[in-house]
């Protein structure tokens, strides 16, 4: 308009959008990722962001952490900052590195994932689900112990169910559901699967902070949203509960990398399955909540409970003639 050059920005600091003329522009040559960085980074089994730099463990709790115990990532190995922020990144990471060293041995975590080699079909998604490489393949599954996180998404993923996790097992898990729906509580009742390191302690801080939010809702714990088995959800349904809630990390923030958009996946996929056999996929939520949120877990829970009225009781869908019965496992 007035022939000067614009730059529209967003200002962080003081928060809103400005617009303000300029008589030169000059840009910062844009920062990309080393291409060989894949060399090292097939080696070590590190994931990569869509932008081609490598994937941290956390943004906010591990930030200099891959998500392979014992590799440490500092500077712009995993993306574009500071000088300053690359160094004491890299401090920070040298510091981790000699922790490691000095306690001389490991302690491995007691979450893991174990194999049925008699159930095993040897089909190789449980690879491609697992965040820490922890799984390969050699006729049937076999899991690094040492390398496994205990997320669970593989024995959620394994189509005949030849996963299952120590502490977390299928058993241990369906136990809990039953035990929820034989004793339903208030209608309408739901069964909420949250996962161990932000939703859970999510609705810790909401009960902590006195929020006040519907007793409508019984909560299982599981280590990561992408745990979640749609056989889980089918048991809650047909055990009762009027809805399943699905509480994650953030997205971006799951600590296992990706097991929330794993759960998101599969509960659009089971949301599908379950329109097919007449049961409104409106009984199945999911939703991502911070460990400092607990607010938006109660008011999750709040609309939850409205949505479940306005759909009535569970079963009194009417379910469309001729449709298979739903059946639990993995997909
Ligand atoms: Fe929270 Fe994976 S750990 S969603």
């Amino acid at each position: 308009m007035d022939g000067a050059l614009r730059v529209n920005y967003e200002d962080t600091l003081l928060g809103g959008f400005r617009s303000k003329p300029y008589d030169l522009v000059v840009l910062s040559a844009g920062l990309e990722a080393n291409r060989d960085a894949d060399v090292v980074g097939n080696l070590l089994g590190l994931s990569k962001r869509p932008d081609g730099f490598f994937e941290i463990a956390h943004p906010k709790m591990r930030p200099v952490e891959a998500h392979i115990d014992g590799v440490f990532i500092a500077g712009c190995a995993s993306g574009p900052k500071e000088i300053q922020v690359s160094i004491a990144q890299g401090e920070a990471a040298a510091s981790k590195a000699m922790g490691l060293l000095v306690r001389g041995e490991l302690a491995l975590d007691p979450v893991v994932a174990v194999v049925d080699p008699e159930k095993c079909i040897g089909c190789k998604l449980c690879i491609d689900t697992c965040p820490g490489k922890a799984i390969s393949v050699n006729g049937t599954a076999l899991v690094d112990e040492a390398a496994c996180k205990g997320c669970g998404t593989c024995a959620a993923a394994c189509p005949v169910d030849a996963i299952d996790m120590t502490l977390f097992s299928d058993e241990q898990i369906l136990s809990q559901i039953r035990a929820a729906t034989a004793v339903k509580g208030q209608y309408p009742f739901i069964v909420g699967f949250l996962c161990n390191w932000c939703s859970y302690a999510g609705a810790d801080l909401a009960g902590t902070s006195r929020i006040q939010y519907p007793t409508n809702m019984r909560a299982i714990r599981v280590m990561c949203a992408g745990r979640v088995d749609p056989a889980f959800v089918l048991e809650a349904l047909k055990g009762g509960a009027d809805g399943v809630l699905i509480s994650g990390c953030r997205l971006g923030e799951c600590h296992y990398s990706k097991g929330n958009y794993q759960a998101y996946q599969r509960v659009q996929v089971l949301k599908g399955v379950l329109e097919k056999v007449g049961i409104n996929p409106g009984r199945v939520k999911i939703i991502w909540c911070a460990a400092s949120e607990g607010e938006i877990l109660a008011k999750e829970v709040r609309k939850f409970v409205s949505e479940l009225k306005e759909m009535g009781p569970v079963g009194t869908e009417l379910a469309p003639p001729g449709t298979p019965e739903p059946s639990g496992g993995g997909y």
